[in-house]
């Protein structure tokens, strides 16, 4: 396949690059695109060098585009390079439209049929989540959901990290922290807004989760509250996680279920000190999952830990999935 990745440059495009090459994608070809500030720089793919070039006002001489320049550009130029390519977008400019479907392979793979040429790639709070939650949603059938979040960084891409990095430097330093990309310094604090306050009070983040379950899991009587809350890792999304279940459920079950789900390591072992955490999932294609155990506060209720490289299944590698899955449309 042809393939573009437009946002090259950015936290979650070098991943990209990087996915392409662990899966042994077969790429016949690679466009990389960004800014006109990065335009004659180069990136190494396969051990050689692919120019970066500016981002055209046109379609794109590609099969497949991975867009990941955020919401404005897809919104701008996804319709454009629908004409000529499938687009996979990691923006959430049209993961709302009832004709785009929002995908994570292990899931709702079925949902490709029919694509017009846009396909969405989900929130990365949701996909980590729901990694753990749909197989137990297959299994228990959740019917309320609390989650807590503990988002890293590089969620607000790379300035986002450069940012944490720098600003870490400056306050062991003894010197005022600066900050841009988050709404308060990162450094040494959590930060209990990502993304803009709805008039519900909730944070579009947290409403992210909640239409996005109901959308990929495709069950619109689940009910998810979400506190997204920002915190000073580098990589990696975890989440605290409450469910409420209609049928009754014990954690060896649980675990059971979750051993068996593509795409989750269970890390369960609390004797051990075993259980997910950033460090330990970054990198990780496989979300971790672990502190299970029975809910004090809910009859059929499970609380566990998630842990997952939103770089990865929250962004680059659900994308390339996805790519996989147009390969084979006829095992779905
Ligand atoms: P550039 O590095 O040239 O600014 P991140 O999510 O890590 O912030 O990355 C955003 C990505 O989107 C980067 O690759 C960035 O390129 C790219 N980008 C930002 N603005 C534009 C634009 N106007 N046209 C094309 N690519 C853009």
């Amino acid at each position: 396949m042809k393939i573009a990745i437009v946002g090259a440059t950015g936290a979650v495009g070098k991943e990209l690059l990087s996915v392409l090459e662990r899966r042994d994608f077969p790429v016949s070809e690679l466009r990389l695109y960004a800014s006109a500030r990065s335009a004659g720089r180069s990136m190494v793919f396969r051990g050689e060098e692919v120019a970066v070039e500016a981002l055209p006002e046109a379609p794109l001489p590609v099969d497949v585009v991975l867009a990941s320049a955020g919401s404005s550009i897809s919104k701008q130029y996804a319709p454009i390079w629908a004409t000529q390519s499938v687009v996979i977008d990691n923006s959430s400019a049209f993961r709302y439209e009832p004709d785009v479907p929002l995908i994570v392979p292990e899931i709702n793979p079925h949902a490709i049929r029919g694509h017009k040429n846009i396909i969405a790639n989900p929130n990365c709070t949701t996909a980590i989540l729901l990694m753990a939650l749909h197989p137990l949603h297959k299994a228990f059938k959740a019917r309320r959901v609390i989650v807590s979040t503990y988002q890293s960084a590089s969620g607000a891409g790379a300035s986002g990290m450069e940012e944490l990095l720098q600003g870490t430097k400056e306050f062991l330093a003894g010197r005022a922290v600066e900050h841009k990309t988050f709404a308060h310094p990162l450094p040494f604090n959590v930060i209990p807004q990502i993304d803009a306050f709805q008039e519900n009070g909730y944070t579009k983040e947290e409403m992210k989760v909640l239409w996005e379950t109901q959308k990929i899991m495709e069950d619109s009587q689940i009910r998810v509250s979400c506190t997204a809350v920002r915190v000073p890792t580098l990589r990696v999304h975890s989440e605290a996680v409450t469910v409420e279940f209609e049928k009754p459920v014990s954690p060896e079950a649980a675990r059971a279920v979750l051993s068996a789900a593509p795409g989750v390591d269970l890390v369960d072992d609390p004797a051990a000190k075993r259980y997910p955490m950033p460090l330990s999932a970054t990198g990780k294609f496989n979300v971790e999952v672990g502190r299970i155990r029975k809910s004090l506060a809910f009859d059929n209720g499970l609380d566990f830990f998630v842990a997952g490289d939103q770089l990865l299944k929250g962004a680059a590698l659900n994308a390339v999935q996805i790519a996989e899955l147009l390969q084979k449309p006829v095992a779905i």
